[in-house]
């Protein structure tokens, strides 16, 4: 049984306050993600959790047991690191089992246990390889394979994917998730990277300088982000600022009116959103909107073709940039300065108090 609680948690290094006054409850086998820009104190806090660097104050617990003034050792914890720190002088085998070695566990159980975690990584045949004999994304699993052999309670995985291509950082990704779900460990995993954090995480909180500005699964952070920073962090969005109409659904920005859900704020009052690319949809020609969305309109600045999708910028009347992610462009001839209609629902704009 290991959920996790800190109650409290504050680090600093001479003025920076690197963790802030963090308290939090993670659930056993939850999935949680600490996501924020670099500098925010992802690694402060992981490393507190590790037992790798000190509170200041407050109190982490896994279960009822605390284990903040135990040493990183008998904290059962396994963690692995952004660059693997796999020992280039040890073959793939002897890398795995050097936590156990440590904890002076006979030959046999190790052969066992050694054996078993590399099956799990899918890199059996591999056991008596050297490091550098292999490629990034086989290193990252002798890395991992190592911090599950010596059966953690908690997994602790910081950026563990960042030195790898594209391609196989979402294949590895695919496969953290399935083993910590089979596992049915807990586990809280680092990255700067949005998408990662959305496709793997029970839960995301998205850290800003020492404090969590937002906690919440994938999609609520995504759709419902409840501040500017935590709206444009996750992902592209049109964070715009306006006037609150006279019907006290709309928000006026320049000369364009822009339908929301209902407001509390009076007329005029100065107001901001965030209207995410893709919920704006095309109409082509003279398409209607969807019953009950609205319309705005825009001249076409710069198109960008990426295959599936085309990313748009056009332009509000009054200069404003609107960006527009078009799924599937029907071959068409647009070119700069061409008006477009963009539909949306009006539920799908957040409105920041
Ligand atoms: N040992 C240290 N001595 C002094 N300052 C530190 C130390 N470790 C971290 N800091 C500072 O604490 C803050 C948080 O650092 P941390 O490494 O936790 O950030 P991070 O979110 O992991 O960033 P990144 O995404 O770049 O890895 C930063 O301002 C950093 O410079
Ligand atoms: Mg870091």
């Amino acid at each position: 049984m290991a959920n996790i609680t800190l109650d409290g948690v504050n680090r600093s290094f001479g003025s920076v306050r690197a963790v802030h006054d963090i308290s939090l409850t993670i659930a056993d086998g939850e999935f949680f993600t600490l996501l924020g820009p670099s500098g925010c104190g992802k690694t402060t806090l992981l490393r507190m959790v590790a037992g790798f660097a000190e509170l200041e104050t407050g109190e982490i617990r896994f279960g009822e047991r605390r284990i903040d003034t135990l040493p990183a050792h008998r904290r059962n914890t396994g963690m692995v690191f952004q660059n693997y720190a796999i020992f280039p002088n040890l073959k793939v085998s002897d890398n795995v089992a050097y936590g156990l070695r440590a904890r002076k566990i006979g030959a046999p159980e190790i052969a066992e246990r050694v054996a078993r975690a590399l099956r799990l990584v899918k890199l059996a045949e591999h056991n008596d390889r050297w490091p550098h004999q292999l490629s990034g994304g086989q290193l990252q699993r002798v890395a991992i394979a190592r911090a599950l052999v010596i059966e953690p309670e908690v997994l602790l995985l910081d950026e563990p994917l960042s030195n790898l291509d594209a391609k196989l950082r979402v294949e590895m990704r695919g496969e953290i998730r399935q083993l910590q779900q089979t596992l049915g460990i807990t586990a809280i995993y680092v990255t700067h990277d949005q998408e990662e954090a959305l496709a793997i995480s029970d839960r995301i909180a998205v850290m800003r300088a020492g404090r969590f500005e937002q906690i919440g699964a994938p999609e609520e952070i995504y759709r419902r982000p409840s501040t500017p920073f935590v709206a444009e962090f996750m992902g592209t969005t049109n964070l715009l600022q306006g006037n609150v109409g006279s019907n006290g659904a709309s928000i006026k920005v320049g000369g364009t009116e822009f339908a929301v859900p209902r407001l509390e704020a009076p007329e005029g009052t100065a107001i901001s959103f965030s209207l995410r690319p893709e919920a704006l949809r095309p109409l082509i020609d003279n398409e209607a909107a969807p019953d009950g969305w609205a319309v705005v309109s825009a001249k076409l600045a710069r198109l960008e073709f990426l295959g599936a999708l085309t990313r748009i910028e056009a332009n509000l009347s009054h200069g404003a940039p609107l960006r527009v992610a078009w799924l599937d462009l029907p071959l068409h001839r647009l070119k700069a300065g061409d008006p477009l209609r963009f539909a949306y629902d009006p539920a799908r704009v957040t409105v920041f108090a």
